[in-house]
């Protein structure tokens, strides 16, 4: 039996995360495969604490819901990385129209079959919509080999490796078009 969760969607969107989404995100980041590139704050509880502000936009970070054929299939967070200065993150930026990303999968059955390029490409390119945005970085784990190739394939190139407090990442760097 075909479930929805073994063909690939054909459309893709993305809707803003709400606070009624985060025990379905909970449960998402407790899957193994998530668990193992992205570090869950735990509980219910400590997720809602850590998402607050982003869902009620007192912090500029914004949380979507990936929608595969209206369906929930994935998360991706965008953040001003200036704006993380006061968490201590990306000190050395100060481009006000750099935006980074942060992303995963939900169903494990839909990774590896191009659908993380697809989400990716869709998404920077929605960013670039606003002519504000000089370029997009994302800094997946240098371990995390398949993300990185994802992302190489959605266009992002290697800026350099820093150290994070997350641990040692791989800065990659997606330049508006044009520039
Ligand atoms: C990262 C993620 C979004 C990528 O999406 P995806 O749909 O799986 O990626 P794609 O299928 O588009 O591309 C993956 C590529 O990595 C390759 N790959 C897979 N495992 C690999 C490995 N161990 N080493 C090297 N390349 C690998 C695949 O073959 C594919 O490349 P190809 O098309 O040239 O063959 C998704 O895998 C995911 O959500 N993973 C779990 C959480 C996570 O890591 N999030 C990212 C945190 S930075």
């Amino acid at each position: 039996v075909l479930t929805s969760e073994s063909a690939l969607p054909t459309t893709l969107a993305f809707r803003p995360m709400v606070r009624a989404d985060l025990p379905m995100f909970a449960e998402w980041t407790a899957r193994p495969h998530v668990a193992e590139w992205w570090e869950s704050p735990g509980t219910l509880a400590e997720i809602e604490e850590e998402y607050v502000d982003s869902l009620s936009g007192v912090d500029s970070t914004r949380c979507f819901i990936v929608l595969g054929d209206a369906a929930p299939i994935g998360f991706i967070q965008v953040y001003s990385a200036v704006d993380g200065h006061a968490d201590g993150w990306w000190l050395d930026e100060h481009d006000v129209g750099v935006r980074g990303i942060d992303q995963f999968l939900a169903h494990q059955s839909q990774l590896n079959r191009g659908l993380g390029t697809r989400l990716i490409r869709t998404f920077v390119a929605e960013l670039f919509r606003d002519p504000m945005v000089t370029r997009v970085q994302t800094d997946p784990a240098v371990e995390n080999a398949r993300a990185i190739r994802c992302y190489t394939k959605a266009g992002f190139v290697l800026h350099r490796e820093v150290e994070t407090t997350d641990g040692r990442a791989a800065l990659m760097y997606c330049e508006r078009p044009g520039l």
